[in-house]
């Protein structure tokens, strides 16, 4: 091992490996971080069976080895042929293309992977693939999977033990699907609340994160030492993401955490170390850089301080393609990241050409071949200690095929415990709280029967978006949980979401709150929480002289003022996932209020980075604020000026009738492109689709070359997008086809354009006369030459000829599932 450090900090010298060159702020000096043992025993009959299997390797298989694959790009036959030793799905992958492929398809890709793997391939050793999700609130990618609160609920609730279960569960509705590897638990310390991820982080200081990494990590992998310890119910953990995800500036996902070695060391590494004490196996590095430098090539980190510091002797995993983001790199050429001491590259679509020169790369020296072995040793060492190579196909696998177990009773048991201590009230007025079952109960905002509202990202789809009722089997909405409770009381319950009423019911519920968003798409530039719908029907029915109660669903603490006072109660509420029944069985006494904030909650749109223990701390409530329900709540009226503009949705080009804010619908010749050039080319007239004058009807002539197009009031960077695997979605009628070719493009600054013919699904579409939803990949506007960092015209149509079409939306969208290809 000290050779391979050694060699590697030699780098820079004439013939030595490649490493990252970190800036003089980004390197830390591992000295002045805790030193840990290893927790875990060197076991020699494991070491000695390593020994053997990397003699035997080829080298083709030991650059296989550390190389993963996202089962989205990668087939069977390429897993043994390449001996990659990994895979993944991706939030938007599934073994269907479908994402909500049935449980039973993953088990079967499970056993096909895994054959693949193990395949004779002359006298080689074999060795099993492992298969890593995002089973990040219960195995969500899984349809009637149970499915937990967010870590931020979790972090509400303030009890480690209850994190044990949750991670037994998970490991046991994985083990179901033959899958043997979370990425999960994110230790993530959450410094700003624009971060799209906030709601994966336990909390805002490192003390819940802290609290809980080894009870959640031992009940996912169970305890060191023990018989079952990676195997039978358990499998294996991973901590992340290594280091300062959540410290990012301005709250930027993916961006860079500027702070000293010492606030980056008390702040964000506590809850590494009783990770790796409970013998968490695998470690994700964060796609985010420190002063400047990507975490995938930092070395004083990844080797200096995890590695030869706290002595962990699992595994390094990178995140999605992030070793590409190193200065130098590319998502298929990185040695720098594993001389810097990452041990296996996700490598989702890139695994083939990463491949290829990472053998090179062996080859040449610029990988270091010590460091090589060291990281095939160590995912050997994970894969013999998890018992792979004894533990035959995964559906032979303990608990495999055992559907029933998805979503089971006793496992949504616990899911509604912790819905129950996840709520948090931060008003309650007149005590209007606990309700009374008995009552006339009406239940109203768009939040109250939806599943994807409070199951949030990461459920089924990346971005928990695109999802229906039916995906949901096992679960229970917000309002099927207050019906139940209010029938068996024999009081009764309406829903109704806009909150209309035929009789006056004695209390109101109102649940409404954020729309489901993961990593970038859901940054924020503030924490204001904008909702006109909502706002005015708590306010309507508080006219009506009817308490009301708010829960409210979120991925963050936002300022809300105006709701609060519109609001006799309200109830962080969070992301609650699939036991909608917790929050009845609490709005109506059947359980407490304990849960407790576990980031403070702003008390203007602009606190964006507000944190328990600032110089000027000013929370509308601190960090540890709950309500309890024997107590009364009331708060005065509070100032609702929002202190920061609106932000604007940026994905929305067209939508109610115009293009989005910072856009313009233009029409016209070429060159010469217009609001209303008068009529000779082309017209556009408001028409309805959905809701009045909701729609433009665009009418080229055929007179000459026409175009329509959203043209940007200045270019757009729509890379992270592009590469986040986003799509154009546009929902169109035709009215009359295509007389001639029609374009399809993007424009990028002078001469700078790309796209597709479009004039033959125009014509399909044409054909049926109805609504279209089409959703098209960033990536092949990306691919048809469109520079995606300066976008100009993210939407333009261009024809000859006749042509009659209604576009009623153009957004971008993260694509439920289902692989789109290039037109
Ligand atoms: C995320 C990780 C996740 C990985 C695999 C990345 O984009 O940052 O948290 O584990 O994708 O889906
Ligand atoms: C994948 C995610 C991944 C993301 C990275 C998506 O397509 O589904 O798992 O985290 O890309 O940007």
């Amino acid at each position: 091992m000290s050779g391979a450090i050694s060699v590697a900090l030699c780098a820079g010298l004439a013939t030595g490996p490649v490493t990252a060159q970190p800036n003089p702020q980004a390197v830390a000096d591992p000295s002045q971080w805790p030193s840990q043992p290893a927790p875990i025993e060197v076991d020699e009959t494991v070491e000695q069976r390593i020994d053997a299997l990397i003699a035997a390797m080829s080298l083709e298989q030991k650059v296989g080895q550390i190389i993963q694959a996202d089962i989205g790009s990668v087939t069977p036959a390429d897993v043994s042929r390449f001996h990659l030793g990994s895979i993944l799905n991706g939030g938007n992958s599934t073994p269907t293309g479908e994402y909500n492929a049935p449980a039973e398809r993953w088990l079967k890709a499970a056993d096909d992977f895994y054959a693949a793997s193990m395949k004779r391939d002359g006298d080689l050793p074999r060795i099993p693939v492992i298969w890593g999700s995002d089973a990040v609130h219960g195995h969500n990618n899984i349809v009637g999977a149970t499915l937990f609160p967010h870590n931020i609920g979790l972090g509400s609730a303030r009890d480690p033990e209850l994190m044990r279960r949750i991670g037994e569960i998970t490991a046991i509705e994985m083990r179901v699907t033959g899958l043997d590897w979370t990425f999960a638990p994110t230790l993530a310390v959450v410094r700003d609340d624009r971060w799209g991820r906030t709601y994966e982080g336990f909390g805002e200081t490192p003390e819940i994160a802290t609290s809980y990494a080894a009870p959640i990590i031992e009940g996912l992998q169970g305890k060191i030492g023990d018989e079952d310890w990676l195997r039978g119910p358990h499998i294996v953990a991973t901590a992340k993401h290594f280091l300062g995800d959540g410290g990012t500036a301005g709250g930027k996902d993916q961006g860079d955490a500027r702070i000293d070695e010492e606030g980056l060391r008390d702040l964000f590494s506590p809850p590494y170390l009783p990770a790796i004490e409970a013998g968490v196996q695998s470690i994700m590095v964060s796609f985010s850089s420190w002063n400047g430098a990507k975490m995938h090539g930092n070395e004083s980190l990844l080797t200096g301080v995890v590695k030869n510091r706290w002595n962990f002797d699992g595994f390094l995993v990178g995140d999605w393609n992030g070793h590409g983001q190193i200065a130098g790199c590319s998502a298929t050429d990185c040695p720098q990241s594993v001389n810097a001491g990452l041990d296996m590259f996700m490598a989702p679509d890139s695994w083939k050409g990463l491949y290829q020169s990472t053998l090179a790369n062996a080859r040449n020296g610029t990988l270091s071949m010590d460091r090589l072995d060291d990281a095939v040793r160590r995912i050997l060492r994970v894969k013999l200690r998890a018992g792979l190579f004894e533990a035959g196909k995964p559906s032979s696998r303990p608990y495999a095929g055992e559907f029933e177990r998805l979503g089971s009773a006793e496992h949504r048991a616990v899911a509604r415990e912790a819905v129950r201590k996840s709520l948090v009230l931060l008003k309650n007025a007149n005590g209007v709280l606990p309700l009374d079952s008995g009552a006339n109960v009406l239940v109203a905002g768009d939040g109250a029967d939806n599943f994807t509202k409070q199951t949030g990202g990461w459920t089924l789809t990346w971005q928990g978006t695109g999802t229906k009722r039916s995906d949901f089997p096992n679960a229970q909405t917000i309002w099927g949980g207050i019906e139940e409770a209010v029938q068996q009381a024999g009081g009764t319950a309406t829903l109704s979401p806009d909150g209309s009423f035929s009789s006056k019911p004695d209390v109101a519920i109102v649940v409404f709150g954020e729309d489901p968003y993961a990593e970038f798409q859901g940054d924020r530039p503030d924490v204001g929480y904008d909702d006109a719908e909502s706002l005015a029907l708590l306010r309507s029915l508080q006219a009506d002289g009817i308490p009301t109660v708010s829960v409210f669903l979120s991925g963050r603490a936002m300022w809300a003022n105006p709701f609060i006072n519109a609001s006799d109660a309200f109830v962080a509420a969070w992301l609650p996932g699939s036991e909608g029944g917790g929050v009845a069985d609490v709005l109506f006494g059947e359980a407490e209020f304990t849960g407790k904030l576990p980031y403070s909650w702003p008390k203007s749109s602009d606190q964006t980075a507000l944190n328990v223990g600032d110089a000027i701390y000013d929370p509308l409530f601190p960090y540890g604020f709950g309500l309890t329900s024997d107590k009364p709540g009331d708060l005065a009226q509070l100032p609702e000026d929002r202190a920061s503009a609106a932000p604007v949705d940026t994905n929305v080009l067209f939508a109610a009738g115009r293009a989005g804010e910072g856009r313009q619908l233009l029409i016209g010749a070429p060159g010469a492109l217009a609001t209303n050039p008068g009529p000779d080319l082309i017209t556009m007239e408001r028409t309805d689709h959905k809701a009045q004058e909701d729609s433009v009807r665009l009418r080229f002539s055929g007179a000459g070359k026409a175009v329509a197009a959203i043209v940007q009031d200045s270019p757009i960077d729509m890379l992270r997008q592009t590469n986040g695997d986003l799509a154009l979605e546009l929902v169109f009628k035709v009215n009359a086809a295509p007389t001639a070719d029609v374009n399809l493009l993007m424009t990028c600054g002078d001469g700078c354009m790309g796209g597709f013919p479009f004039g033959t699904v125009l014509s399909r579409a044409a054909q049926g006369g109805q609504w279209t939803r089409l959703a098209l990949p960033l990536s092949c506007f990306e691919q048809a030459g469109v520079d995606m960092g300066r976008v100009e015209a993210p939407l333009m149509l261009v024809t000859e000829g006749q042509l009659d079409l209604t576009l009623s939306s153009a957004r971008i969208v993260s694509p439920s599932g289902g692989q789109l290809t290039c037109q």
